[in-house]
């Protein structure tokens, strides 16, 4: 099999937003307790943190962190998680029919942000509550000093504002099973309350209305068009979840999940643009792809959902996928997709970060270790700056069950006009066979290439766990051939790459 890619710096998708390499804290199963907050592990600090995840974090390079939820959020309480900890309450997560200690709350969240040198994105809970506790939590955060909730804040041992920049307007309104749940006209007004309250404590913030948890649910693109018509001056994002899975072992169609992914941004940039043209609006809306991942969530459902009325453990272990080499390809090949709209997808938040469908595991009192999906994660962070590039890629297709025919591989790349460097990002989705792609790097002149990694595997099965935490990782690729202005690289099968030229 053989690929042909052009890159040309000329022809420019947008700039690559740092805020694309988000990611998300819910409290959920281990995702906050015994995932960073476990006061009694030999690596924790002085505030209960563990320094191993905090490394890890850092390492992995994420920028913004949506926090407290997820479905957590739309039973919340925030002001429960402030405070003297030993007057906190416990309560009743319905989300996760958990029970939630409060030992971790927006200070505390805050505060751990600091160490891991990211930004906070904070979830109101628009499903139990309404435009009142969003301003509440908004002035505790944020109001500097002099007012009852300001000063709570200093009191409670927090003297600077949070400053927090966005804010999610609920979150997955559109689901059912959320609590609060309601029609696409009920939430989207209480959506342009809320955000019309919010500004003003504050016109500057950047508010995000909950578009579709997925494409597929019923009310996809009804959903984004009613709740656009209510907020559309309201607001400056429509979010997007999505989550996949191998389903009935067809990992053909598992490996070209991006091209759903593709599909949704394009159907949701469309229906904003034609809520838009139909407003005569001059504004853009963007897309805050808030939740994304590869999620075995019939497994969940199966084995892990808790449903007894007299049981409500803490922190228990839920949604803790063991991530394949497989995986991290679908994965890998996700970002490519968010990076390719780069011009209307601005911010991203990989769900989730610490054991709870997470990059990061840990085992209280004992190690913490990077999962495959970490790899694609960092590297990408690491090295795409500067612009997205349109792509010329002529190569094969292969017929899927869920997407019909879908190009073996995808790719996308970035340049930074200051440095000059361009990163290349490549999936090849083939179960069996090897791809040569010949990338023609002539207009970018005299360019050679600095790194070429790839995560590959015989078994594309192959995990990191507990006792095997380096099982899997990138390996520096052997074929790479340069000449006259081309350089060709081949792809394994079921494989993610990272190339840089300078
Ligand atoms: O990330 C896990 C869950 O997935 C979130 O709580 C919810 O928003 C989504 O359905």
């Amino acid at each position: 099999n053989r690929a042909h890619l052009t890159i040309d710096p000329h022809f420019v998708v947008g700039p690559v937003n740092r805020r694309l390499f988000g990611s998300f804290v819910e409290h959920l199963g281990r995702c906050v307790y015994d995932g960073i907050y476990e006061p009694g592990h030999p690596s924790a600090d002085d505030e209960g943190y563990r320094t191993d995840v905090i490394e890890l974090v850092r390492e992995l390079g994420v920028s913004t962190i949506r926090y407290p939820g997820g479905n957590f959020v739309s039973g919340y309480r925030w002001e429960d998680g402030v405070g003297p900890r030993d007057q906190r309450p416990r309560r009743l997560d319905l989300a996760w029919h958990s029970t939630e200690t409060n030992q971790v709350g927006l200070d505390e969240f805050a505060s751990w942000l600091r160490k891991v040198g990211s930004e906070l994105m904070y979830a109101v809970n628009l499903g139990t509550r309404g435009v009142q506790e969003a301003l509440d939590v908004l002035e505790y955060a944020n109001i500097r000093s002099g007012t009852v909730l300001s000063d709570r804040r200093i009191a409670n041992g927090t003297p600077e504002p949070h400053d927090i920049r966005m804010w999610c307007l609920g979150n997955e309104m559109d689901g059912p099973w959320q609590l609060g749940h309601g029609t696409a006209e009920e939430y989207g007004r209480l959506a342009s309350k809320t955000a019309r309250a919010m500004r003003q404590i504050d016109p500057e913030l950047e508010l995000v209305a909950c578009g579709s948890s997925s494409a597929h649910m019923p009310t996809f693109g009804q959903w984004e068009r009613v709740v656009l018509e209510e907020t559309y001056d309201d607001v400056d994002y429509i979010s997007c979840h999505a989550y996949y899975e191998p389903k009935g072992g067809d990992y053909g169609s598992f490996l070209a999940s991006a091209v759903d992914m593709d599909r949704f941004i394009d159907s949701v940039v469309a229906t904003a643009d034609h809520v838009k043209a139909v407003r005569g609006s001059e504004k853009t809306m963007y897309i805050s792809f808030d939740e994304w991942n590869v999620w075995y969530l019939s497994r969940y459902d199966e084995v892990d959902r808790i449903t007894d009325i007299h049981d409500w453990p803490v922190a228990p272990r839920l949604l803790e996928d063991v991530y394949s080499v497989v995986d991290a390809v679908v994965f890998g090949n996700l970002l490519i997709s968010l990076i390719r709209h780069a011009d209307r997808v601005t911010s991203a938040s990989l769900a989730q970060l610490v054991n709870v469908i997470a990059p990061i595991m840990t085992e209280p009192g004992g190690p913490a270790w990077r999962q495959t999906t970490y790899y694609p994660f960092s590297v990408t962070s690491a090295l795409a700056r500067g612009e997205t590039l349109e792509l010329r890629l002529d190569c094969p297709t292969y017929r899927t069950e869920l997407y019909g025919d879908v190009p073996i591989v995808d790719a996308v790349a970035t340049h930074d006009r200051e440095t000059g460097d361009t990163a290349v990002f490549l999936v090849n989705r083939s179960l069996d066979d090897e791809v040569e792609v010949e990338i023609d790097t002539s207009i970018l002149g005299d360019v050679s290439v600095r790194s070429f990694r790839t995560l590959h595997d015989q078994d594309i099965h192959a995990a990191n766990t507990r006792d095997q935490p380096e099982r899997v990782g990138l390996t520096e690729h052997r074929t790479t051939g340069t000449s006259e202005g081309t350089v060709t690289v081949t792809l394994p099968p079921v494989s993610w790459s990272a190339l840089t030229l300078a």
